[in-house]
């Protein structure tokens, strides 16, 4: 099981020994190439960044780290360990044999859920491609090289199970995996949260910490498919996507840090004079949060979904750490509780459990965001403050499911649409406020210096000091 380097396109799936699809591949290999020269990163190409590369896919020393020039990335194809002898953990066919090849009723739905999963990484990269002229630290552009070059290769993984195991319609589906482009007018992204330009780092760290933690979620989804190959796949991507959220979980702890102590030099928590000072206002990071938590919550779909239900039933996707969270694996007779409007009031209704499969992962997501939201809280307690960052509600803001378009305060209390609109600015990033973090965005390039509105990282990457040339701009 350890990845071949000697070859064109660098894997664990023994390439070599299937010649079409070896050639296949090594076909697309050059249009990705070209993708990421036109929209990868802008600029930085020739620059040579600390980045780790996958070595093998064992948990302890899986990854090596040195200078590389990006377009020299070995991205390549690398499936978790086999489990021998694994059967199908929940659903109608619980207990039988996993599947090494897609059932043939199965195969549209297999190859839709992996595309959408496979065009969210490289949309994800094209968001971002400007964010590098704007670092506020050589620590910083490295970790956002690092997400991009590994966001493409999450691509590989997908574009690997498309070509491997769905013929023609799977290389056709490759192929249009980089004519998408995130924002195009005539061929956007898939999810429209992956259309929207990131273009400063606070966006960037409120993605990285909740966008990509949809994608974690996403991806234990699809960890326990019944499709081997897909849940392989999918384990050793989890192992990459942890680095992802840390850069935003630190990020925003680092930009909080940063407040506190502009905050105690100044004696003051007045918002004007903290953004005077050049640092980030907390209420301005309560807004981003708000925003970004509450665009990444419609990734989960609607409430209440036969679709879902299908998945859980088949086989085909499941909940996140099925084997560890739950005890019931069929779950065909249990309910769930939905909370659903009723003009001005909300009341509960129980609804199969199977059908609520997509509130269910959320409600496991949302407990994962609050544990950064009480990190970060305890930051402020510890620094003397009275502010404290709050999530808002699941049914503030959203376009999908029972409580889309039904405007709720951010606690979750509906209100009248003219009261909501009129305090949308209270809740969500203005003009104002984008403006203001769009004039912080100065790129600062001397190793272990930082830009003013964040505060240096507790360490740097791979036991190296914070003051490493990370980047070797050239
Ligand atoms: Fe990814
Ligand atoms: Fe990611």
């Amino acid at each position: 099981m350890s990845i071949d380097y000697g070859e064109r396109i660098p894997n664990n799936v023994d390439l070599a020994s299937n010649r079409t699809l070896q050639r296949a591949l090594e076909q697309w290999q050059p249009a990705f190439l070209r993708w990421w020269q036109e929209l990868g990163p802008t600029d930085f190409q020739s620059a040579e960044v600390y980045l780790r590369t996958a070595i093998s896919v064992d948990a302890k020393g899986w990854a090596h780290y040195g200078h590389v020039r990006m377009p020299d990335y070995r991205w390549g194809i690398f499936l978790a360990q086999p489990e021998p002898d694994r059967r199908i953990g929940f659903g109608d066919d619980l207990g039988k044999p996993v599947w090494q090849q897609v059932p043939g009723e199965y195969r549209s739905t297999l190859r839709r859920l992996i595309v959408t999963q496979g065009d969210t990484e490289p949309a994800s990269v094209e968001q971002q491609r400007l964010l590098g002229h704007s670092a506020p630290s050589l620590y910083d552009l490295r970790n956002l090289f690092q997400v991009n070059v590994e966001e493409g290769r999450h691509l590989w993984a997908m574009v690997y199970l498309l070509h491997a195991y769905f013929g023609r319609d799977g290389r056709e589906e490759a192929e249009e995996l980089l004519a998408r482009h995130s924002g195009d007018a005539d061929k956007p992204r898939i999810l429209t949260t992956f259309n929207e330009p990131i273009s400063d780092w606070l966006s960037f760290f409120m993605f990285t910490f909740f966008t990509d933690r949809d994608g974690k979620f996403q991806l234990k989804s699809l960890a326990e498919s019944s499709f081997d190959p897909l849940s392989r796949t999918c384990r050793f991507m989890l192992t990459e996507e942890a680095h992802h959220m840390f850069v935003g979980d630190t990020g925003i702890a680092r930009v909080v840090r940063r407040t506190l102590e502009v905050m105690r030099e100044l004696g003051t928590e007045d918002p004007g004079a903290i953004r005077a000072a050049g640092a980030i206002d907390l209420p301005t990071v309560q807004r981003y949060l708000t925003f970004w938590f509450s665009s990444s919550l419609d990734l989960f779909g609607a409430e209440s979904s036969t679709n879902a239900a299908a998945y859980f039933a088949t086989g085909i996707k499941g909940r996140p750490d099925e084997q560890q969270r739950y005890a019931d694996h069929v779950a065909r007779e249990a309910t769930y509780a939905l909370e659903i409007p009723d003009g001005a009031k909300v009341r509960t209704t129980q609804t199969p459990l199977r059908n609520a499969l997509n509130e269910i992962v959320r409600a496991a997501y949302v407990e994962d965001c609050a544990k950064g939201l009480a990190r970060w809280n305890r930051l402020i307690e510890a620094a003397g403050q009275g502010f404290r960052f709050v999530l808002p509600s699941t049914r503030f803001r959203r376009t999908i499911g029972n409580w889309a378009g039904v405007p709720t305060d951010p606690a979750g209390t509906p209100i009248a649409r003219e009261a909501y609109e009129a305090r949308l600015g209270e809740w969500l990033p203005t003009a104002d406020d984008r403006a203001f973090i769009t004039s912080l965005m100065r790129r600062v390039v001397e190793p272990g210096k930082m830009a003013a509105w964040i505060a240096p990282p507790d360490k740097g990457i791979k036991e190296r000091p914070v003051d490493y040339p990370y980047v070797r701009l050239a």
